[in-house]
């Protein structure tokens, strides 16, 4: 594309934003598999290593094809968006192995031992382990508190100095539940503390926390961003480029969280379709919502697009529409629970979300078996609880297999 071209759409932002200056002219940014980079003379070597952007040097450090994806996404984060300057939102990427190892470097490279994170309940348990088992060991404490309730969010910070960042995930696993991230942005900023953001279950498409004053966005790219589960990958973004280039950037190339050509490849073809995916994905699950919450066999549904939920009028303030993954609960309890998910025919059982395919989980069955009953009713997690993805399947054939797998229960 012509770089004064102008995109007006974030379709078109999703499909168009890596520059993709390859020597044979290839249609598709090409797999880098390269470790190392030659270049023709000392001088020039000397040149790049004095770079801060350290392109072409090593792959661990940068390399194109994983530049493309971490183009594309910092473009869709600031998709429209404008700086304190009100000049066009520039941002940063990193693009990590997993999202775990973006969330990583996230941390330690803003703290250090004897500072606190500020977080909420209903995390995702990848986040939480690695707060409580990791990051607690190198001496950075977590504190939890409901952030639904700026309160405790002040309360919190004025009782411990030691707070220098403040986690939201938002909509949270598995409940669905959404923090206000501009109320909780303007309380982080008058105490001058870092907000950082999991924007996983929304994608830039859904919603941008930098508009609302987050300092930090990190994805797992491995669910929506992807969309096809075909590579683990994650993505950490920053609008101080200064600091993504050199702090945030010693972390990530000296814990080696780099992602790969191959995998960076797959996730920029299957980010190119993210808006048309994402508008499927979102119709699907408000039509099976609707249902869900008229089914006899239901208790409960989790979606913020009923006027129900909790946490409806915040999700309508930030989110373009509402996310395509909710939970719901049947009223028979844990057998009904197994007892669905073994009846399904064409949804797909398994963790993860974010594919195109429609994905099921039950985590008293499955990803929370371990966890003592007591401990995941406190997260919300009950025996009938099942979390889904809603794939962009033909929405008539979705509701059909959940009419049968729910008869008689
Ligand atoms: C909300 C959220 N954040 C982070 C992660 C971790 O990402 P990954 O599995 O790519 O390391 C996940 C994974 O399920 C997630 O759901």
């Amino acid at each position: 594309m012509n770089k004064n071209f102008n995109l007006k759409g974030i379709g078109s932002t999703a499909i168009h934003s890596a520059t993709n200056n390859n020597a044979e002219d290839a249609h598709l940014v090409p797999i880098y598999a390269t470790s190392t980079f030659t270049y023709s003379s000392t001088e020039e070597g000397m040149e790049r290593f004095a770079s801060k952007d350290k392109d072409k040097i090593y792959s661990r450090w940068a390399n194109p094809t994983c530049k493309a994806v971490e183009e594309t996404i910092a473009a869709l984060e600031a998709f429209n968006l404008k700086d304190e300057n009100q000049q066009t939102l520039k941002l940063k990427a990193l693009l990590h192995s997993s999202g775990q190892a973006a969330m990583a470097t996230m941390f330690l490279s803003n703290l250090k031992a004897g500072d606190a994170i500020l977080t909420h309940y209903s995390l995702y348990g990848g986040t939480y382990e690695l707060m409580h088992k990791v990051l607690a060991d190198t001496g950075i404490e977590t504190i939890i508190v409901d952030m639904r309730n700026m309160d405790e969010i002040t309360n919190a910070i004025k009782q411990n100095p030691t707070i220098k960042l403040v986690h939201i995930e938002t909509p949270a696993n598995p409940t669905i539940q959404c923090i206000d991230i501009e109320a909780v942005a303007k309380i982080a900023k008058q105490h001058q503390i870092i907000l950082t953001v999991d924007n996983t279950f929304a994608t830039p498409f859904l919603q941008q926390p930098f508009k609302f004053g987050a300092d930090f966005v990190f994805h797992s790219t491995t669910k929506f961003l992807n969309g096809h589960g075909t590579a683990i990958g994650g993505i950490l973004l920053g609008k101080d480029i200064e600091l993504m280039k050199t702090k945030v950037w010693k972390w990530f190339a000296l814990l080696g969280g780099n992602s790969n050509p191959f995998d960076a490849f797959l996730l920029l073809n299957g980010i190119k379709t993210l808006e048309i995916r994402m508008e499927r994905h979102c119709q699907n699950a408000k039509q099976l919502a609707i249902y869900l919450s008229e089914h006899k066999a239901i208790q409960k549904v989790n979606y913020t697009g009923l006027l129900a939920h909790p946490d409806h009028k915040i999700a309508e303030k930030q989110m373009r529409y509402d996310a395509p993954v909710f939970s719901f609960e049947l009223k028979g309890g844990l057998q009904a629970g197994i007892a669905f998910q073994n009846k399904l025919l064409m949804c797909t059982r398994a963790v993860s979300l974010g594919t195109i395919d429609t994905l099921i989980s039950h985590p008293a069955s499955t990803t929370h078996f371990s966890v003592p009953r007591e401990e995941r009713i406190k997260f919300g997690i009950t025996d009938g609880l099942i979390r889904l993805s809603v794939g962009i399947e033909n929405i008539e054939d979705i509701i059909a297999d959940f009419n049968q797998a729910l008869e008689g229960l």
